[in-house]
């Protein structure tokens, strides 16, 4: 289970990021007082626009960052100060991972498994179902070079989930993917959520939050401007598409 606290996140902008910005603030709030249950056996699904505060939040949850204020507990460990036990916990897919272009996927997986301390046979094990099923079997042996974006996708998933983990949070999960792979890596969410995994995501698209999350965030500026299944977000806006919804709750968060 993931707790988000009353959660914040502020970044101190450099000079160059300011001019980028074309902005005076040196600071930029991505994250404004976040809270959110993710639980165990469900999906829950962080829906925004570009630069809403997603990736900030996911980070944060898997310790990469700290939050400025208000606390993360994943299974109950604090992100900040049980960092080392929350790291055991998460497998974390974020479209920054940079894999080595001169390893193979088999080399590469087996070097995480390895950094999760894994035995070689487990990791073997778990190597050939993971490639199986996401169809990395046919590219194992070949460098990173030279793979398409949607391979190198599909071996960021397989790496993520290498040591099995209790709590998988995926960015953009279906990013780069022909609709084939994006069915089959939302089929295994479906599975990771039977297994009784807590599964967080992030998305922009409205299809698939409605399809696969049990619960949703919808963000906003930094903000949730609305929380709960797909039924109570309908409810709550007086609408009757997601769509409609989001963009009823754009239109009241923007201005
Ligand atoms: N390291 C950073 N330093 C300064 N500002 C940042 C940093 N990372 C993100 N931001 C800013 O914080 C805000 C939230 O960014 P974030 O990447 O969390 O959004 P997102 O919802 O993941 O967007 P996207 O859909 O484009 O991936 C944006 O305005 C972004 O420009
Ligand atoms: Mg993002």
């Amino acid at each position: 289970m993931i707790e988000v606290k009353n959660f914040s996140k502020i970044y101190k902008l450099s000079k160059k990021q300011m001019a980028k910005l074309k902005t005076k603030d040196n600071i930029k709030r991505a994250a404004n007082d976040i809270s959110f249950f993710a639980e165990r056996g469900k999906i829950y699904g962080l829906l925004g626009p570009n630069g809403a505060g997603k990736t900030t939040t996911l980070r944060c949850i898997a310790t990469l960052l700290n939050p400025t204020e208000g606390h993360i507990y994943v299974d109950g460990h604090d992100s900040v100060k049980d960092s080392i036990e929350v790291r055991k916990k998460i497998g974390f897919l974020t479209n920054e991972l940079k894999l080595d272009q001169h390893f193979t996927p088999n080399y590469t997986i087996e070097f995480f498994g390895g950094l999760h301390g894994m035995d070689k046979k487990t990791i073997n094990k778990r190597k050939d179902e993971l490639f199986e099923y996401f169809g990395i079997t046919s590219f194992a042996d070949k460098k990173i070079e030279d793979l398409s974006t949607g391979m190198k996708q599909k071996l960021s998933i397989a790496v993520s989930l290498i040591h099995d983990p209790d709590v998988v949070i995926f960015d953009e999960p279906t990013i780069g993917l022909d609709i084939i792979t994006a069915r089959a890596v939302l089929d295994y969410l479906k599975l990771l959520r039977e297994k009784g995994k807590t599964v967080i995501i992030s998305t922009h698209i409205m299809t698939l939050a409605n399809k696969l999350c049990d619960n949703l965030g919808i963000i906003i500026n930094g903000k949730i401007v609305a929380n709960g299944t797909v039924k109570d977000i309908l409810e709550n806006t007086g609408t009757t598409d997601l769509e409609d919804a989001f963009f009823k709750l754009y239109k009241q968060n923007m201005n």
